[in-house]
């Protein structure tokens, strides 16, 4: 194992051995192989580069408590790295060679994969280029899929811990029928804007509709997660509702998708709709969730424009604490993976 200090980390780039590269030329993928080259050799007309045909995706391997390690739904960001691919008009990279360019990654990283224990995972940044060089506007017919690996810290290194969020209406992150549901660069360059400004007050942004400016679409790079019970102290779980919005503009999260099973397991209610900023005030619990954090509770979120401040607890509160623990149980192997959701690897 690698001489790091795995706490510390942090959500950064940590240069790994390898990457994983693999060519498509004439609608035919070559082997994926693993390099120690990071640097490509890329046409400055590429497509990628002139009219922003890429998408990428993101994904972790996890060290269990059994010392097994654990890569968590890999085959859901295959078929979303597919959606995204079609979306930009590129060529799609088959499942299984996307499984075994991951597996290739691990394998030729396995050094850094961080020890249980520690928080820290091994994260796979997937990502699809367009390569044909053109200057007149329209696809290319040549792509790359690289996959680039670095281990990163926990996203709690202290507690589970509370963030706020602003409600931007200056910067809108994807029209309702553009490029929202695809994981693709043009929407991150497109919210820089928004996201840095908040970054700026300590806070992070949440993102309304386009057109309408009225209901939640997102939570920055993750989606959103309201929880509504009843004030009685007595309840029945299924009186709990776990609500989280339906948008074509938001990108289909896979840890929502897996929280959702787990709070379906548990007998809540869960809801995806359209939900309008104002219901905010009927939740006792919010959150972003995402790869990256699995769940980051809410506090507060400031809509400064209206005057409105909208309060869940300086705490995170008890659904998305066991709705977290639950989901880190079973990536870390310390509960039943019901759903087949992790590969565990052996080499
Ligand atoms: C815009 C956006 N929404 C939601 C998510 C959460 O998706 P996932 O849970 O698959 O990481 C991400 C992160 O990938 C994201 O970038």
């Amino acid at each position: 194992m690698k001489n790091i200090d795995w706490s510390t980390l942090g959500f950064h780039y940590t240069e790994p051995d390898y990457i994983v590269r693999s060519a498509c030329h004439d609608g035919k993928w070559e082997e994926p192989y693993a390099t120690q080259d990071k640097y490509l050799h890329l046409h400055v007309s590429a497509t990628c580069l002139q009219y922003g045909q890429e998408a990428f995706e993101g994904l972790k391997a996890f060290r269990g408590v059994d010392g097994k390690i654990r890569i968590f739904r890999w085959r859901d960001n295959a078929k979303r790295m597919a959606k995204s691919a079609e979306g930009l008009f590129m060529k799609a990279v088959p499942e299984e060679l996307f499984g075994r360019a991951i597996r290739l990654a691990l394998k030729k990283n396995i050094d850094f994969v961080p020890p249980y224990g520690t928080g820290a995972t091994l994260y796979f940044r997937p990502l699809l280029i367009g390569t044909t060089p053109r200057l007149g506007v329209g696809p290319g017919h040549d792509f790359e899929f690289i996959i680039i690996p670095s281990p990163i810290g926990p996203y709690y290194p202290g507690k589970f811990h509370c963030t706020t969020f602003i409600v931007n209406r200056y910067v809108d992150r994807a029209a309702p029928y553009g490029t929202g549901q695809f994981k693709v660069g043009g929407n991150y360059a497109s919210s820089f804007r928004a996201t840095e400004a908040a970054h700026a007050m300590g806070m992070d942004c949440i993102f309304l509709d386009a057109r309408y400016h009225t209901y939640i679409d997102e939570c920055s790079a993750a989606n959103f997660i309201g929880i509504k019970k009843p004030s009685a102290i007595s309840h029945q779980n299924s009186e709990i509702e776990y609500l989280t919005p339906r948008s074509s503009a938001i990108l289909p999260s896979i840890t929502n998708d897996s929280l959702m099973t787990l709070a379906r397991e548990r007998g809540y209610k869960v809801t995806r709709r359209r939900i309008r900023l104002e219901e905010l005030a009927q939740m006792s619990e919010a959150a972003a969730c995402g790869t990256a954090c699995v769940i980051s509770p809410i506090d507060q979120v400031i809509d400064s424009e209206r005057n409105k401040i909208y309060s869940f607890g300086a705490e995170p509160g008890p659904v998305l604490t066991e709705l977290y623990r639950a989901l880190q149980d079973i990536q870390y192997g310390r509960a039943e993976d019901k759903h087949g959701w992790c590969e565990v690897f052996s080499i």
